[in-house]
């Protein structure tokens, strides 16, 4: 499992959210009332990018058909998705953002 400096949280204001790649991943980040959490950005549904999806009570709504996943976790609360996507640990230092990603992430 490798630690990544990901983004400066000045870059991820507060209830938006950001597209990052990670070795060859792609992986939204959300700010949801200055808590940050990351999952795979593609939907387990179909290819859409969750990082694009409305958010409320830290879920996220898939932009294309609305299946909505757990920001914590990654799980598919509701269908069309069925799968859970990657979900991601965060740490935070003063300035940045760091995810921990690796083979089993
Ligand atoms: S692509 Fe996300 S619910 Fe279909």
């Amino acid at each position: 499992m490798e630690k990544v400096k990901v983004l400066k949280l000045s870059e991820i204001t507060e209830n938006t959210s950001k597209l990052v790649e990670i070795e060859d991943k792609k992986i939204a980040v959300f700010n949801v009332d200055g808590e940050i959490y990351a999952i795979d950005d593609t939907c387990s549904h179909a290819e859409a990018s969750l990082s694009e999806g409305e958010v409320f009570d830290c879920l996220v709504e898939c932009p294309l058909h609305g299946a909505e996943f757990d920001l914590k976790t990654g799980e598919a609360k509701t269908l069309p998705a069925t799968q859970p996507v990657v979900s991601y640990k965060t740490d935070l230092d003063d300035e940045y953002l760091y995810l921990e990603v690796g083979e089993d992430a």
